[in-house]
């Protein structure tokens, strides 16, 4: 298991995952207590974002690999399922690793 995809492996037990921005090339660590557009604003990775409440849809972000655990009120049941778009001021990961298009 020397190559283990994250991308396909739950979450683990203290609910924080990684997150890697592909354009950007960077890989950070969230934790259960912070969201993820908190860690990358923290970080110094400028996004767009408004009501970090899931309901505005401005943090809207292109999921490339992983799968998202949705809480926002934004996206239709539909569009969640697909699990290519998330808004990352409040939803999360149910992988250990998710990829987004940033
Ligand atoms: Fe409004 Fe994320 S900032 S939905």
């Amino acid at each position: 298991m020397s190559h283990e995809d994250l991308t396909q492996t739950p979450l683990p037990a203290d609910g924080g995952f990684e997150v890697h921005l592909a354009q950007r090339g960077q890989t950070y660590q969230v934790p259960a207590d912070q969201s993820i557009l908190r860690v990358l604003s923290d970080a110094g990775v400028d996004l767009p974002f408004a009501c970090e409440q899931g309901v505005c849809g401005t943090c809207l972000t292109k999921v490339v690999a992983g799968q998202p655990d949705h809480w926002d009120m934004f996206l239709t049941p539909e569009e969640q399922a697909a699990n290519d778009q998330m808004l990352i001021c409040c939803s999360r990961s149910q992988t250990a690793r998710l990829v987004l298009d940033l």
